[in-house]
């Protein structure tokens, strides 16, 4: 018996950290993605791979343990959570193979969820919905980070691109026929997303006149940025990103290497560019519909980068 899933990386277009005080957001799926196998074996516990991160470990979830062989375990808590909502503990082994680079801002964290989730609940002859297995994956991001927002798990779980409404109150899938490529620039993250939504908590507790307001500007950003979509006014959205890029800035999340990424984009031809993701190093992204292969080349002379397009596929059962 074996089941396999995957499910896509994202990246954040629109309202990180905004959204973590109920403001909108806008997130599309990349062509990055996770896949995850999951077959019985003959030993007495669950095993893990991620041959490509040279990862291994086996996981005792009774005990709600994770006993690592090899590389680090951070990314291991999502698949043992859960596999505690799905999986009834018997003997199997699970592999992993990650083309989303991990810790910067991919989402990978909410596609290895995702994928884990579906192909253990079909591994378990359970019948979850898309939307049972969202949800449950936002469950997942809870226990392990303690705040998330829903935003990765739904864009993973469904694809395309994402609008999540104020309060997280309704989810849209946008219409966004759009075939430019998004250059994304990385450096590796010193803190993880926990610890950057905390550090932006502590700034609005110790300012909250001037966070509060900052914090409702990135909403009605969001907002505009949602009506240009609906009118295919994509090349307005340039601008939006650059501003967006400074009020993250302002709630402190940004570094020397993400702006020095986020200016060289803009003078190399980028529409726009800006901070995605939780920022604290991680990743920037630049709106390209021309010159992307000339950013791309300078982003990699400085940091690291790759290019992404717009994946409409969300989670997939794969036979
Ligand atoms: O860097 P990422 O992909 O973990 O994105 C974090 C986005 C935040 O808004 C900062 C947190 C969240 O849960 O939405």
């Amino acid at each position: 018996m074996e089941a396999k899933a995957s499910a896509p990386g994202k990246v954040i277009l629109f309202g990180e950290h905004a959204v973590v005080y109920g403001k909108p957001a806008i997130a599309v799926a990349v062509d990055k993605r996770a896949v995850i196998k999951i077959s019985e074996n003959k030993e007495d516990t669950i095993k893990v791979y991620i041959k490509n991160l040279n990862i291994s470990a086996t996981i005792d979830q009774l005990n709600n343990h994770i006993i690592i062989d090899n590389g680090n375990p951070g990314i291991l808590k999502y698949v043992l959570e859960s596999l505690k909502r799905v999986h009834d503990a018997s003997p199997v082994t699970i592999e992993i193979d990650l083309d989303i680079p991990i810790g910067a801002g991919f989402g990978s964290s909410a596609a290895v969820t995702v994928a884990t989730l579906a192909a253990a609940s079909k591994y378990n002859h359970k019948n979850l919905t898309k939307k049972e297995i969202a949800q449950k994956a936002h469950e997942v991001e809870l226990s392990v980070q303690n705040s998330a927002s829903p935003l990765d798990t739904t864009i993973s779980t469904f694809g395309g691109a994402v609008y999540l409404a104020a309060n997280a109150e309704e989810i849209k899938k946008l219409e966004l026929n759009w075939t430019y490529p998004l250059v994304i620039g990385f450096t590796p993250r010193k803190e993880d997303t926990g610890k950057l939504v905390e550090k932006v908590r502590l700034r609005k507790e110790a300012y909250p006149d001037i966070i509060n307001p900052l914090l409702d500007a990135m909403g009605i950003l969001t907002e505009t940025a949602l009506k240009f979509i609906i009118e295919k006014k994509y090349s307005y959205l340039g601008e939006l990103m650059n501003i967006n890029h400074g009020f993250l800035d302002c709630l402190g999340v940004n570094t020397k290497e993400l702006s020095n990424m986020v200016y060289t984009a803009r003078k190399t031809g980028a529409l726009g560019a800006k901070i995605t993701g939780a920022g604290g190093g991680g990743s920037i992204v630049a709106l390209c519909p021309e010159n992307n292969l000339k950013i791309l080349s300078a982003l990699k002379n400085i940091e690291d980068a790759i290019e992404v397009n717009i994946s409409h596929e969300g989670l997939e059962f794969i036979d």
